[in-house]
């Protein structure tokens, strides 16, 4: 079945939408996006990515293309035209597309590129993957210094998630100055005599929705946590391991660099997690 996808204030086939050559995101990366995740019909987490887009938006000195709530009624939108059940929304805001390339930023009110589409995904949240856990390979973190700021470029992230396939693993951390920052797409935890240890915030790091979600959650139920830098070989020796995203939620990691981490398998911790991070979100869901 054909999408019905969002570009520039229409509702268009996928096949019709299109945005021009001369996009900045096309030729700069110069544009952020965002991702939501979709389950039983409704948004997780949306006010919080909606917020970041805001902010991300902002370091680049660009506004928002519209509201909140004109952006929710989007998200809404391409839900029901799609009859998307569980899956993702994907977001890009770009600088727009002034007619010719050229590194200066194009001059003040330039149409912003905003399109949205839908990916499906059925049963994204009862994922088998959930029950086995992940295999992660260390590689070293080459990334630009924002990285707090969503943008698209994603070039080594994708190439992590290349290097980690080639080694028969699902994903890779990254690593800069010997400590851990995050994974190509997610944030990464270890857990040690049952304390939660996550990279800090700053700009080394994207400050993870679901990231800020699952720590207010680890917290409410008395789960001790310590936002800080750890290396990889204080990781192989967790009791537990595990990463966040929009789109994996909280996913239990179980082998780093071919090494067991713990026992081998999901662990109590990254399980009960999930659990709670899943029922407390779906209650809230738009
Ligand atoms: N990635 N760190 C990086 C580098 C990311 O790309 C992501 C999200 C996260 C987790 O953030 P959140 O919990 O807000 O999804 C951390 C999305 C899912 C993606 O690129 O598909």
């Amino acid at each position: 079945m054909s999408r019905t996808v969002y570009v520039n204030g229409e509702y268009v086939p996928e096949a019709e939408a299109k945005v021009s050559v001369f996009d900045r995101a096309f030729l700069m990366a110069d544009g952020v996006y965002e991702v939501t995740s979709v389950l039983g019909g409704r948004l997780i987490d949306f006010d919080g990515h909606a917020a970041r887009l805001e902010r991300s938006l902002g370091e680049l000195g660009m506004g928002m293309p519209m509201s909140r709530d004109e952006l929710l009624t989007i998200h809404r939108e391409l839900v029901v035209r799609n009859d998307l059940t569980d899956g993702m929304i994907y977001l890009q805001v770009t600088r727009g597309a002034p007619g010719d390339r050229d590194f200066a930023f194009p001059p003040e009110g330039t149409p912003q590129t905003v399109v949205l589409f839908t990916q499906s995904k059925p049963g994204l949240a009862d994922s088998p993957l959930a029950k086995q856990g992940i295999r992660v390979i260390s590689i070293p973190d080459v990334r630009w210094g924002r990285r707090d700021i969503k943008t698209v470029q994603l070039l080594y992230p994708s190439m992590g998630k290349m290097m980690a396939k080639k080694a028969g693993a699902d994903d890779a951390w990254m690593v800069e100055d010997g400590a851990v920052t995050e994974g190509t797409s997610n944030n990464a935890y270890i857990v040690k005599d049952g304390t939660i240890v996550t990279r800090n915030l700053g700009t080394e790091i994207l400050h993870g929705i679901t990231r800020a979600a699952v720590l207010r959650f680890a917290r409410e139920a008395q789960m001790k946590v310590e936002e800080r830098a750890f290396t990889i070989d204080e990781a192989k020796a967790a009791d537990e391991a595990f990463i966040t995203s929009a789109s994996m939620f909280v996913m239990p990691v179980v082998e780093i660099d071919g090494d067991a981490v713990g026992s081998g398998a999901p662990g109590p911790v990254a399980t009960r997690l999930r659990e709670i991070y899943l029922e407390e979100s779906r209650k809230v869901a738009v």
